[in-house]
């Protein structure tokens, strides 16, 4: 009794910043950086409206954000990270986090969400591989967990292409920072 969190969905602030690190280096490793999703991200804004947070009496519990991309020749958005802190994974905050994150591309008139995920747990909420199959990534995938949503049905079935970022750029400081340096760089003189 009592384990429940009361889930609260709110906007991303600036303030949830060191904290959404943690809870991304807990949910996904070092490796997140090196996603070829991540390529479409770097140094890009999420998409206005489109980065929510989850927390439960000012602790941050899960995170999602979505970016602008162009797929092919038609504007869409990409999801990603979702990420729910290992110990309040399974309570609906990840569910609950893509449904917000799915209704509000909607409302704001966003025709299709593409992502790289589990088929297994992205499917019940609608996504399909698909949808992909004319697309391309800039890297490497695998092609049975890269899925999208249309929002506006038939939004995808006609284009075909390369997926870009097309985010507004993020100034230096608000910049996620990159995997750490490898040692054997040499520093700047
Ligand atoms: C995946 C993740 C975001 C799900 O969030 P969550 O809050 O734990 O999930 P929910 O409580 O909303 O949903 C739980 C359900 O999803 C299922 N599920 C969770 N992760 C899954 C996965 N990777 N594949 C298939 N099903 C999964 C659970 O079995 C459960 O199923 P049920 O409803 O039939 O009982 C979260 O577990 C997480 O952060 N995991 C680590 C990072 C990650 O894998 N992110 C997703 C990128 S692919």
């Amino acid at each position: 009794m009592g384990c429940m969190p009361m889930i609260h969905l709110r906007d991303e602030v600036a303030a949830d910043w060191s904290a959404r690190e943690t809870l991304l280096d807990a949910a996904f490793g070092a490796e997140r950086f090196l996603k070829t999703s991540e390529a479409l991200r770097a140094g890009r804004l999420p998409a206005e409206g489109l980065a929510l947070a989850a927390e439960d009496e000012g602790r941050l519990l899960g995170s999602v954000r979505l970016w602008h991309v162009r797929a092919g020749g038609v504007a869409a958005l990409l999801l990603g990270p979702l990420a729910v802190d290992p110990a309040a994974q399974g309570l609906g905050v990840g569910s609950a986090l893509m449904r917000r994150a799915l209704n509000r591309a909607g409302a704001l008139g966003h025709a299709a969400v593409i992502l790289v995920g589990d088929p297994a747990y992205y499917g019940r909420f609608g996504f399909s591989a698909g949808l992909t199959t004319r697309l391309l990534m800039p890297g490497p995938v695998d092609r049975a967990r890269f899925q999208a949503i249309e929002l506006v049905p038939g939004a995808l079935t006609s284009t075909a292409g390369l997926i870009v970022g097309t985010g507004a750029l993020a100034a230096p400081s608000l910049v996620t920072p990159l995997a750490p340096a490898p040692a054997f760089l040499p520093s700047a003189a």
